[in-house]
């Protein structure tokens, strides 16, 4: 067994490192303040190829795979979790489906645009009565004249105001069981009856847009269906075990900075006549986070690593997104309780790191659902 990145792998983690200390970490806070993201940023990430990492080279893409990935994700959410979001979403959610289950037509038309950032993309499985139990949604579809008829409304679609292209699941049949009955769309977001609703206001990843999708008489060919017509949840499934991957790579990049400021702060910070780095009670806090990180990377990465074998990894990548996720939330309560009152105030960033890691344990399926999917795949083993 080999622990060392290569070449290529250190090479991009240097870049993704240098982009992220440079380019994001000085804007996190003002993202964080704006409510949406610096949009200069997004021709630099073009440039450094940050938009393809899934993408095969001859649609422009880097290839470098979900390993790679993971290594850039814990760079960009070291800086800003609203950029890396931005990022994984795109990758995972949008681009990796469309290179699996794509069609020639669907890839040669989107690949190129979504690789070179020229269009982004979102996913957009989850209704207001439909989050945990995804496969209860009530977003439909219904064939009229050769072409299917889209309406509903969709909710917490990450990165909805900035997508040109949204990966949209509704029920194709009202008759089949729960998951049978789904198919996935490609949506332009110009199409006719397409609109973008409320956005969210959120706790934290406030860079990040979190909005509502209305579906008002789309019409659309058979041909934006990716996959088979009704065989949409399996396609949103596996697809939610890369993008699990992206978030626990995002989950150590926050932890990471949680640490990062800690020890900053435990070498300068005096009390009682000496830095409070000398106390146990300090030097216990960072030597249990400093661990729980090492192992939260080391599972990203095994599941990453799986992935690009293409060999399953749904266990793997819920236990992955589990333990990365409550790691960067015990992070960031540890590193504001290192801070003190400081840490409360908007003073330090600290306090967005506390408010950013908390979505981690939410999204792309809650902790609770990572304990089911890693039940279910021990009970049936
Ligand atoms: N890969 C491929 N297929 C899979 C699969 C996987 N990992 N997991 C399940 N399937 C297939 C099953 O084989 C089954 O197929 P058949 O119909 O052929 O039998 C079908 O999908 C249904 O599977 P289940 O019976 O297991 O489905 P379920 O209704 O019991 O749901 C669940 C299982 C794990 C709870 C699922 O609903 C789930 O993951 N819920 C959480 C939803 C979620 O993560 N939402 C995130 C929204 S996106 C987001 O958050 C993005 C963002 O903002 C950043």
């Amino acid at each position: 067994m080999d622990f060392a990145l290569t070449e290529e792998q250190t090479l991009v983690r240097d870049m993704a490192r240098e982009f992220a200390t440079k380019e994001l970490l000085p804007r996190a806070t003002r993202h964080d303040r704006d409510g949406k993201l610096d949009a200069a940023l997004f021709p630099m990430m073009a440039e450094l190829g940050l938009w393809g990492l899934t993408v095969p080279e001859e649609y422009g893409g880097t290839a470098l795979g979900n390993l790679a990935l993971a290594i850039v994700l814990e760079e960009l959410n070291w800086a800003c979790a609203a950029t890396g979001v931005t990022v994984s979403v795109h990758n995972s959610l949008m681009c990796a489906p469309l290179v699996k289950f794509g069609s020639d037509e669907q890839k040669s038309t989107w690949l190129p645009k979504l690789a070179s950032g020229e269009v982004i993309g979102a996913y957009s499985l989850s209704e207001a009565s439909s989050g945990s139990d995804a496969a209860s949604l009530r977003a439909s579809a219904e064939l009229d004249g050769g072409e299917w008829v889209l309406n509903g409304t969709k909710l917490w679609v990450t990165t909805g105001n900035e997508a040109g292209l949204f990966l949209v699941y509704v029920r194709t049949d009202s008759e089949a069981p729960n998951a049978r009955g789904i198919s996935a769309f490609l949506v332009p977001r110009d199409t006719p009856g397409f609109s973008i609703g409320k956005s969210e206001k959120k706790t934290g990843l406030r860079g990040s847009s979190t909005t509502e999708l209305i579906l008002e008489n789309v019409r659309l060919p058979e041909s934006t269906i990716l996959g088979e017509v009704n065989r949409g949840f399996p396609i949103a499934m596996d697809t939610l075990d890369g993008g699990r991957i992206g978030i626990g790579a995002q989950s150590v990049g926050i932890g990471r900075a949680c640490l990062d400021a800690s020890i900053k702060y435990s070498n300068e910070r005096e009390q009682f006549q000496r830095p409070i780095g000398h106390f146990q009670a300090i030097q216990w806090k960072l030597a249990d986070m400093s661990s729980r990180l090492d192992a939260a990377r080391l599972m990203v990465r095994r599941a990453a690593w799986l992935r690009d074998r293409r060999e399953p990894c749904n266990r793997e990548a819920a236990q992955a997104k589990l333990l990365a996720s409550t790691t960067a939330n015990y992070c960031a309560d540890e590193c504001l309780q290192i801070h003190g009152g400081a840490g409360y105030t908007d003073d330090f960033h600290v306090e967005r790191l506390f408010r950013d890691a908390r979505i981690t344990e939410i999204y792309e399926g809650a902790t609770d659902i990572q304990r089911i999917v890693i039940a279910r795949s021990l009970l049936k083993a």
